[in-house]
């Protein structure tokens, strides 16, 4: 991709997916500015930076008072592109606390997007999430479909995508929202029962633990390798104004977690108990993305399928 040299802020540029793009702008040649309040971000995930003049570091919760950090980081050097990533990424916590995330995952965008537009930012990149669709009746599920999200995560992803089209028609502020897949790959937090399937799924079979299946199992998720998600979000973040989407993010295939199940199992050369649990409420019963949109408009295409992002995984 051939970009000019530009500074790039990464909200949650701490976290899971935030880190790998960090690793990628960087690689790429930008200037970055991380902001990350490190309440899931961690500070490893971006060490490997450390000492790197081209990455700024500001401590600070997305949805508190993040004028004066970003104005003073500004000022030092124009920031002229946004990737919006800080997020509360549980669905399941989003129904325990509603509240929460409405603050970090509405009001966070908002923040985002008001001091973005003060600053003529080229572009904000958004973090959605396949979430916004709900329980739909067409799976593979394109952009059209209508969005009835069935948690206040879901609801606050859509009218944060809400608020970017507004932001784009009102303010001429160029944006644009991805619905991620179920992204998966190192540094996914394992340690809470309402982490990713698959990083739960990986910790367990290295301890020899038994893996622990909700339901029947035969819920679908559309997994995305973390390295294709960053590749369409540093294609989003230089897209042209026009690109707004939402577009989806995903690889188009749907696995159930009964496969993903024996997959890593398989990956892992473990031979391991699969235990069945009571379902989870609030779920989504399948999950899969047609993907023709992020292809058309930004060239994306997921370039890992299950098993080899299972593969490189191991290594790390
Ligand atoms: C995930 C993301 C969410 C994203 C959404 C997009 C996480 C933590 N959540 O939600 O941010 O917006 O996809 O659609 O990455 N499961 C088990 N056993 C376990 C853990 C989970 O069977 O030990 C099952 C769950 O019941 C679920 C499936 O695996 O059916 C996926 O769960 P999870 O990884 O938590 O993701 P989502 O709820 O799909």
């Amino acid at each position: 991709m051939s970009e000019d040299i530009e500074r790039v802020l990464v909200t949650g540029g701490a976290g899971f997916i935030g880190s790998h793009l960090v690793d990628r702008l960087l690689a790429s040649g930008h200037q970055v500015v991380v902001l990350d309040d490190f309440s899931s971000g961690k500070r490893e995930n971006i060490a490997q930076h450390t000492g790197d003049a081209r990455l700024l570091v500001i401590e600070a919760d997305v949805a508190g008072d993040l004028d004066a950090a970003l104005d003073t980081a500004h000022a030092a050097s124009p920031i002229t592109r946004v990737a919006h990533l800080a997020a509360k990424v549980s669905v399941v916590a989003s129904l325990e606390d509603p509240l929460e995330d409405l603050r970090v995952n509405a009001g966070g965008t908002l923040r985002v997007l008001e001091w973005a537009r003060r600053h003529a930012v080229r572009k904000v990149a958004f973090a959605s999430s396949a979430a916004v669709y709900g329980d739909v009746a067409e799976v593979p599920t394109p952009e059209r479909a209508p969005c009835a999200p069935i948690s206040p995560y879901g609801i606050h992803k859509r009218s944060s995508e809400r608020y970017l089209a507004l932001y784009a028609e009102v303010h001429g502020l160029p944006t644009t929202s991805l619905r991620f897949l179920n992204v998966f790959g190192p540094r996914q937090d394992a340690s809470s029962p309402y982490s990713g399937v698959i990083s739960i799924f990986f910790e367990r079979a290295r301890a020899g633990l038994p893996l622990t299946v909700y339901g029947d199992g035969e819920q679908t998720r559309d997994f995305v390798y973390v390295a294709d998600v960053t590749d369409a979000l540093e294609r989003a973040l230089f897209s042209s104004p026009d690109v707004v989407g939402p577009l989806n993010v995903g690889t188009g295939v749907g696995t159930s977690v009964n496969q993903l199940a024996a997959a890593v199992l398989e990956v892992l050369g473990a031979q391991l108990e699969v235990r069945h649990d009571e379902a989870r409420g609030g779920e989504i019963r399948h999950s899969c993305a047609v993907v023709d949109a992020a292809a058309q408009q930004l060239g994306f295409h997921a370039g890992y399928e299950l098993k080899r992002g299972l593969a490189e995984m191991i290594d790390v």
